[in-house]
């Protein structure tokens, strides 16, 4: 089981890394449409979390603008320095959570307005992640502040970096940074997407198991192209060892008409130890029912003792229901859903008839 959320660290910055200037005002970094992705990525999120700094500062609501489910709003303090009456713990009907290392005089002060969780002494972010897990909480967006980016970059708990660059300089010492010093991780982070958003330039970077995961599941999808036009869902899967070495790859229909690219993967390592350890990743969910064949994929994945299991694009529900993703969780696999290249795998599938 996955023992903490999908990690997204999202701010926006100006030219020489600042994330506010010293002034009462809050600085905006971002114009209207950069504000509209973000909104995107919020509604895309299970729960939110800022820093008690950036609530004290700019008392934001943290609300999905475009009518969409709220996700739950998520902060941590030492201190409980905070105004109940501050819009995170006012704005929207959703869960409001509060992690402290003081949780008595925080549960006085705050108890009221928000549920207060002991989060260790000195606060532990994974214990805080897991906690979250635990609530259902599947994919966390983090959104600073400085003091909250450095920790969670420097604890190696985020997945998704998400930068947007806004044309402006603050040149204030006393501003408060993107991040501070700290061990940050080792080497460059995985470049997986750069947009012009009018005068703003967005950057997103995969880190860590995520950015494997990112490059093999694209590798994965590209395998569609071998799939003969016979095949109905045209998918590609590759199966990894724990060293990310690739095991063995698979398409469908690439051995024989009706045959799913997990599978085809799956038939090539018969029992091979190495699979109790290893990763599958396929451009679709794992089918759980299927016309032709009395096994599923989800079955054969079930069977190889495959422990995590990375997809793209949940099935539509064009000729049997899945449930391949809850099958394979409720069996305490780690299922990790990466929608972002949910569009790849469709324009490989425009001739099938689902509407997305
Ligand atoms: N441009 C952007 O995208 C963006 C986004 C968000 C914020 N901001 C800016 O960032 C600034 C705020 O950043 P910041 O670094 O001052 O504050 P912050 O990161 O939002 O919050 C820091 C506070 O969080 C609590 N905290 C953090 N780590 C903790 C730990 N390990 N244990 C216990 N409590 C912990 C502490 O609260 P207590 O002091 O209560 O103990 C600490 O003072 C503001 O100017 C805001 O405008 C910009
Ligand atoms: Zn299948």
């Amino acid at each position: 089981m996955s023992t903490r959320p999908y990690v997204i660290a999202s701010a926006a910055v100006s030219l020489d890394g600042y994330l506010d200037d010293t002034s009462d005002q809050r600085l905006l970094l971002s114009n209207e449409e950069d504000f509209a992705r973000v909104d995107e990525v919020r509604a895309g999120v299970d729960a939110i979390l800022v820093g008690a700094g950036t609530i004290r500062t700019d008392n934001p609501r943290l609300l999905v603008r475009s009518g969409r489910a709220h996700p739950a709003k998520v902060t941590i303090t030492g201190s409980g320095d905070l105004d109940p009456a501050a819009n995170f713990f006012t704005t929207g009907d959703v869960e409001k959570l509060v992690y402290t290392s003081a949780p008595a005089p925080v549960r006085d002060r705050l108890g009221a307005v928000a549920t207060v969780v002991d989060g260790g002494r000195p606060l532990d972010l994974r214990r805080v992640l897991a906690d979250l897990a635990a609530r259902g909480v599947g994919r966390l967006m983090v959104e600073g502040g400085g003091a909250v980016h450095t920790q969670f970059l420097t604890a190696g708990v985020v997945d998704e970096l998400h930068l947007a660059i806004a044309p402006v300089f603050v040149g204030e010492a006393a501003a408060p940074r993107f991040v501070g010093p700290g061990r940050f991780p080792p080497g460059r982070l995985q470049l997986t997407e750069t947009r012009r958003i009018g005068d703003v330039v967005f950057m997103r970077y995969h880190l860590g198991q995520a950015a494997r995961d990112h490059r093999r599941l694209r590798e994965a999808i590209a395998l569609a192209a071998n799939c003969p036009p016979s095949a109905t869902f045209r998918v590609g899967a590759i199966v990894t060892d724990a060293a990310d070495r690739v095991l063995a790859t698979g398409y469908s229909g690439e051995t024989a008409p009706h045959d799913h690219a997990e599978e085809v993967a799956l038939a090539k390592l018969g029992d091979d130890p190495r699979l109790a350890s290893a990763t599958i990743y396929s451009s679709l969910e794992p089918c759980s029912a299927r016309a032709s064949r009395p096994v599923s994929c989800t079955q054969r994945i079930l069977d190889s003792g495959i422990p995590r299991v990375v997809f793209a694009w949940r099935e539509p529900d064009l000729f049997v229901d899945c449930v391949g993703a809850e099958t394979l969780r409720a069996a305490g696999r780690e299922v990790r859903e990466l929608p972002d290249l949910a569009g790849l795998v469709q324009e490989t599938n425009a001739h099938l008839p689902f509407r997305t």
